[in-house]
């Protein structure tokens, strides 16, 4: 096929990211100090504050090392509350729970709520024993509900903020890297239904979000490891330089080297915070985001949500997309080399599944962001830049899911 076969259906991420003026107007907070790494300079902050536009008015996200500390100040200045309510996992409030009370101060009129955060029952039923939790607490319409945890966590105490008296107020405290990256700014809360995932939800933007640093020093290697896919994702969606500073330090990244984090995490709440603020609503720009996830949420599917962890299942499909991109002429070779070695960097993934192409393609016509049974692709012209398609032949979707199994296979190897 030639470059020309496929039409982007909207104009391009750098079109833009170039053609407007950023929306989330970074504010540095604190020491901002900057070092050089082949021939580019990278900013690395302690703290940060970075702004997002929503329908219901603008919200701060800070970033930083200790940030919780200042948790109590930062809620102040949102109004008064009559009573503060946490909602957690035990797992979870084991790992950040003590940091959460210092930083909270908290008094006698604020309650802590724990509930299983397995994504298996992130449910309704979930949604029910929280909100009548926070009845027998006494939350009334004044209150402020603290979701403190991953995005699972976030997503249902998010939903129970928007439908507990027809909403209250909400902060987000994300303690995972795809938390603190992605699922806590953006307003998407939600939960699964049997038939599918995140069937049932809302628009609710957060007051706040507070993505502490250290929250993450308990978080388990795979699960960093699998945030690690969203930042390489944002890295080809929109920023080149993200991508580059990837490739040039990956090891330091696999360690959580505190000079990385501090520029790739808050560099990535940037990029979300400014699509976003652009497209609340994913009308437009915000497709962009869902670069790899076409495929990765069909891996998910047919795999019943059981062999990967989201972050997984979006490095396969950021791979097979960067692939597909090559096969109807979007895509250079040499670039989708460079996607799928960093992606491959990340370590082994869990085995690409024994079921036919078709059974896949099947997964992705019934996803909740198909339209009318197209199938929508985000491709990659060149690193730093994507546009959605919808009209790959699929045939060519076909013949990328006969040989994606053949990039690497589970333990990391090389098979092509
Ligand atoms: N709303 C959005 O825009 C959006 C975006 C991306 C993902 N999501 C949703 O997010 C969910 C996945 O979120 P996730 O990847 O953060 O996983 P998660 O919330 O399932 O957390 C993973 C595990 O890590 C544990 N954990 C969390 N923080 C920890 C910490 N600091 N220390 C130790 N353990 C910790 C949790 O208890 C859990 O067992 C999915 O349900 C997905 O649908 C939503
Ligand atoms: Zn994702």
């Amino acid at each position: 096929m030639g470059p020309s076969d496929v039409r982007p259906v909207y104009g391009s991420t750098k079109e833009f990211f170039a053609s407007r003026a950023p929306l989330a107007m970074p504010v540095y907070r604190g020491q901002c100090v900057t070092f050089k790494m082949f021939g580019s300079t990278f900013p690395r902050m302690k703290q940060k504050r970075i702004l997002v536009k929503s329908s219901a008015g603008r919200y701060a996200v800070l970033f930083g090392e200790g940030i919780l500390r200042r948790a109590s100040n930062e809620i102040r200045k949102l109004g008064e509350f009559s009573s503060t309510h946490i909602v957690s996992s035990p797992k979870v409030w084991r790992a950040v729970g003590n940091r959460v009370r210092e930083g909270l101060r908290l008094n006698s009129s604020s309650a802590v709520h724990l509930f299983n955060d397995a994504e298996s029952v992130k449910n309704l039923g979930t949604v029910e024993r929280i909100a009548r939790s926070l009845s027998h607490a006494g939350a009334d319409r004044k209150s402020l509900i603290l979701a403190v945890g991953g995005g699972v966590v976030g997503d249902v105490a998010g939903f129970v903020a928007a439908a507990y008296l027809r909403g209250v107020a909400l902060v987000q405290v994300p303690t995972t890297l795809i938390a603190q990256v992605d699922s806590a700014l953006g307003g998407k809360t939600g939960v699964d239904l049997p038939e599918g995932k995140n069937l049932v939800g809302a628009f609710y933007p957060p007051r706040l979000v507070l993505a502490d640093l250290h929250a993450l020093r308990t978080l388990p290697q795979r699960q960093y490891r699998g945030g690690l896919a969203e930042v390489i994702k944002y890295g080809v969606i929109a920023d080149a330089k993200l991508f580059a500073f990837l490739e040039a330090n990956f090891e330091r990244i696999l360690r959580r080297d505190h000079d990385a984090l501090r520029y790739f995490i808050p560099r990535s709440i940037e990029i979300k915070a400014d699509v976003v603020s652009r497209d609340e609503r994913e009308s437009s720009l915000r497709e962009m985001l869902n670069f790899g996830h076409t495929f990765g949420h069909a891996l998910e599917s047919v795999t019943k949500y059981k062999r990967y962890q989201h972050g997984e299942a979006v490095a396969w499909g950021m791979m097979a997309a960067a692939f597909l991109g090559h096969e109807v002429g979007v895509t250079r070779a040499d670039e989708v080399s460079r996607i799928v070695r960093l992606v491959r960097r990340m370590g082994p993934l869990p085995a690409w599944p024994r079921v036919p192409p078709a059974k896949l393609i099947a997964a992705m016509r019934t996803d909740k962001k198909t339209r009318a049974g197209r199938l929508r692709f985000v491709l990659a012209p060149r690193i730093g830049q994507a546009r959605s398609y919808d009209d790959v032949p699929v045939r060519v979707v076909e013949r990328v899911l006969h040989f994606a199994p053949h990039f690497v296979d589970g333990t990391g190897n090389r098979h092509v």
